[in-house]
C-alpha cells in the first residue's frame, strides 16, 4: 500500500524560475492497484514519481510504503521497495555489462543475500526462461552486452530487472514512449503480464489516452501539480476517450496538443 499525503514540491523557490510542481498531492494505492497516470506536459506526473522514488526531498507532506515512512529515506534505500522504468532506454541497465550480469545484479537488489540459487547453472536457467518469455530472442544472448540491444529489448530487460525481486511499488514513466509502435505494444504487453501475474502495485504514466483506459483498474489525471480526476473499477471501464477529454477540460480547462494527438 502506498500513502502519499499532502506532498508539495517547488523547484527554484523564490526565484524568477520558481515552479510549483506539486501543490498538495494526496494519493492512496491499495495493494495490486494498477493506476495509469495522464495529464498535460508539466502537470507534475514525473515529479510525483520522482518524489516517491526519492530523487529529491519534498517540501511538505509524507510518503509511506507498506507501513514504512520513506519520506526522509535516501533514494538508494528506497530502491529496496521500488522498481522503476524510465522513458529513456539508456537508463536502468548497465550498458557495459552482460544481460546475465544485469539480471544477477537486479536479483540481489534490496536483499543482503539476494535471491538464492543453488548454483550458477540454475540461475542461468531461470534467467534464460524469463528471457524466452519476452519473445525478443534474448535467451540465446545472455552474455551479450546490454549496450548492444535495441531500445525495446533494453526496456524489456529493464522491466525484468525492476520486477525480478518483487517490488512493493512499480513506477513506470512513459517507458514505451521512445519505442516504435510495434515494439511499444510488445513492451506494454509484457508490462501487463508482469503486473497482473505478480499483482504489482503500479503507477504508469502515459501520454496515450487509449492506453490509459485500456490498462489498469484505476486512472488518475494530474493538472498543475494536483490530481484532478481519479476513477476506478467499473467507472473506469466504461470511460471512452471523449469522456476523458471532457473530464480533462473540466479538471484543467485546457488541453495539451500532445494528448489530443495521441
Ligand atoms: N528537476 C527539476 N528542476 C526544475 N524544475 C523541474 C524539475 N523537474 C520538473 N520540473 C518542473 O516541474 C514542472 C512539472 O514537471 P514534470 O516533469 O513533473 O511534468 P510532467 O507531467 O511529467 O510532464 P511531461 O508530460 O512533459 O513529462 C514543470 O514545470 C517542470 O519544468
Ligand atoms: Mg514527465
Amino acid at each position: 500500500m502506498l500513502i502519499v499525503k499532502d506532498v508539495k514540491k517547488t523547484f527554484f523557490p523564490g526565484s524568477v524560475n520558481e515552479k510549483k510542481a506539486l501543490q498538495g498531492v494526496d494519493l492512496t494505492l491499495e495493494d495490486g492497484d494498477f493506476v495509469t497516470v495522464i495529464g498535460s506536459n508539466g502537470a507534475g506526473k514525473s515529479t510525483l514519481l520522482n518524489a516517491i522514488a526519492g530523487v529529491f526531498p519534498v517540501d511538505q507532506g509524507s510518503i509511506e510504503i507498506d507501513g514504512v515512512d520513506i519520506t526522509n529515506m535516501p533514494e538508494h534505500e528506497r530502491a529496496r521497495y521500488i522498481g522503476r522504468v524510465f522513458q529513456d532506454p539508456m537508463k536502468g541497465t548497465a550498458a557495459n555489462m552482460m544481460i546475465e550480469e544485469n539480471l544477477a545484479m537486479a536479483s540481489r537488489r534490496g536483499r543482503r543475500l539476494g535471491l538464492s540459487w543453488s548454483s550458477k547453472p540454475e540461475m542461468d536457467a531461470r534467467f534464460r526462461e524469463m528471457l524466452r518469455e519476452l519473445d525478443l530472442g534474448l535467451e540465446d544472448r545472455m552474455t551479450a552486452h546490454v549496450g548492444l540491444l535495441s531500445g525495446g529489448q533494453r526496456q524489456a530487460v529493464t522491466l525484468l530487472m525492476a520486477t525480478l525481486v518483487r517490488p512493493h511499488l512499480l513506477l513506470l514513466d512513459e517507458h514505451t514512449a521512445a519505442l516504435d509502435p510495434k515494439t511499444a505494444e510488445k513492451v506494454l504487453g509484457l508490462t501487463v503480464r508482469l503486473v497482473e501475474t505478480h499483482r504489482l502495485t503500479t503507477l504508469m504514466i502515459t501520454h496515450n489516452m487509449r492506453d490509459a483506459l485500456r490498462f489498469g483498474n484505476r486512472l488518475i489525471m494530474m493538472h498543475a501539480g494536483r490530481i484532478v480526476v481519479d476513477v476506478r473499477g467499473e467507472e473506469k471501464k466504461s470511460l471512452t476517450v471523449p469522456d476523458l477529454l471532457a473530464l480533462f477540460e473540466k479538471g484543467a480547462g485546457e488541453l495539451s496538443d500532445q494528448m489530443v494527438l495521441s
